[in-house]
């Protein structure tokens, strides 16, 4: 119809301004507020990044304490919320809960819901980060049939999420100050990522006016698919799945067979063409962990690491500049720290929940319209019924 942008998958549009996030994906650059990823996942802690997405500055001293008060008073979730749990079935893909739980928190506080008010804007922006990991640890200790193991506030935040994913009543668990670091480390790795799908997503329903805990429960519907979020469980099961370093040449060659659908999980980016910034800081972290828990010599880590060596080498990824993408380290790391393949893009929703809120909060801060994209119409001409 010439009147409308044709731009399917969003190749060439920009959707918004925002001052939040930077991505050079030609240089393989990340930055949150102007600090580059890897400084802020060497030198600070979650809630510090947390605090700079929110805010646009690291929190002074005061402030990172009243900040870190704020968000550790609200992890423990409205008792009644524990009977949600109990509607699902015990195998239920934990991200089937984590979009109806987040999207019901929505009925326990209402003192969060009027967006047009900033109060209720920033209390509902510390509800979402202090609860996502309690609600992500429930889900978990639901499927395995273990009493929810409620939070530690005196824990950081990595260390509070280990504590309710693997604390039981019958058992004393010791947080290891090691894991803790790298839970937190990973968090932060997850924090944003600018326009990707699910941010986008958040966007979207937040620009019709829609309340923060739909608009977050929208993200992670988003984040669910293989092609985002998902990949990352996407990753390990392809591991599973090759099984053995002599059968990597068949998926190699499948992943470069037009006709077959199969491509290597955890390689590729939409934006990133030289490498993922995230990956390498990724991929330390996993063997600091590797190395802390004595499973060095892990199967499907030699498996990922030939598979990276060969793709890296190979004139069909690299032509098409396919690397190794954030995903495809995080998967060996919750593998080592026991956790389930189902909750890896649980976690990913977890590190994400303060770059969704940030993007939200700073879409219905300033002017914004309803986004209301168009389309071309492909379908029949007007005809009349007989
Ligand atoms: N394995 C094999 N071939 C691939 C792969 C792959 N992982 N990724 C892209 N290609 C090929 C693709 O077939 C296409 O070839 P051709 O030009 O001959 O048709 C070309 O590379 C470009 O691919 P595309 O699908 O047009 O690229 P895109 O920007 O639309 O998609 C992507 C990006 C990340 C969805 C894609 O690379 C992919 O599916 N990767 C695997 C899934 C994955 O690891 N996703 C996590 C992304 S990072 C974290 C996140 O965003 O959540």
């Amino acid at each position: 119809s010439g009147l409308f942008t044709y731009d399917p998958g969003f190749m060439s549009t920009a959707s918004c301004e925002s001052e939040i996030t930077f991505i050079d994906g030609e240089k393989g650059i990340l930055t949150h507020r102007g600090y580059p990823i890897d400084q802020l996942a060497e030198k600070t802690d979650y809630l510090d990044v947390c605090y700079l997405l929110l805010h646009g500055e690291l929190p002074k001293e005061a402030e990172k304490a009243k900040f870190q008060d704020m968000i550790m008073h609200h992890t423990m979730v409205h008792e009644q919320l524990h009977d949600f749990f109990t509607g699902f079935r015990r195998d239920s893909h934990p991200m089937a809960v984590m979009v109806g739980v987040v999207g019901a928190l929505a009925s326990f506080y209402h003192d969060s819901l009027d967006i047009t008010n900033e109060k209720h804007r920033e209390v509902a922006a510390h509800r979402l980060i202090s609860k996502m990991p309690t609600l992500a640890a429930m889900a978990y200790k639901y499927s395995i049939g273990q009493p929810f193991a409620y939070p530690r506030n005196d824990l950081s935040y990595g260390g509070n999420f280990l504590h309710m994913m693997f604390s039981n009543p019958c058992e004393n668990y010791e947080v290891n100050p090691v894991l803790a670091r790298a839970m937190d480390k990973i968090f932060i790795l997850h924090a944003d990522h600018e326009q990707n799908a699910s941010t986008s997503t958040v966007r979207l329903a937040g620009s019709s006016g829609a309340n923060p805990f739909a608009c977050i429960a929208s993200g992670i519907a988003a984040l669910w698919g293989p092609a985002h979020g998902g990949a990352n469980e996407a990753v390990l099961n392809m591991l599973a799945e090759i099984g053995d370093e002599s059968n990597i040449d068949e998926f190699i060659a499948r992943a470069k067979d037009k006709n077959d659908p199969f491509r290597l999980m955890g390689f590729g980016h939409r934006v990133y063409k030289n490498f993922d910034p995230r990956a390498r800081v990724m991929k330390k972290a996993c063997d600091e962990v590797l190395s802390e828990l004595g499973i060095e010599n892990d199967p499907l880590l030699r498996i990922a690491k030939r598979l990276e060596a060969i793709a890296l080498e190979d004139p069909y990824f690299v032509e098409k500049k396919l690397y190794p993408n954030v995903d495809f380290y995080s998967g060996i790391i919750f593998k080592a720290l026991g956790i389930p393949t189902e909750m890896f893009t649980v976690i990913f929703a977890v590190g994400r929940t303060p770059g969704w809120i940030a993007h939200w909060k700073e879409m219905i801060s300033g002017p914004y319209r309803i986004g209301r994209p168009r389309q071309l119409y492909t379908g029949e001409k007007i005809r009349d019924l007989d």
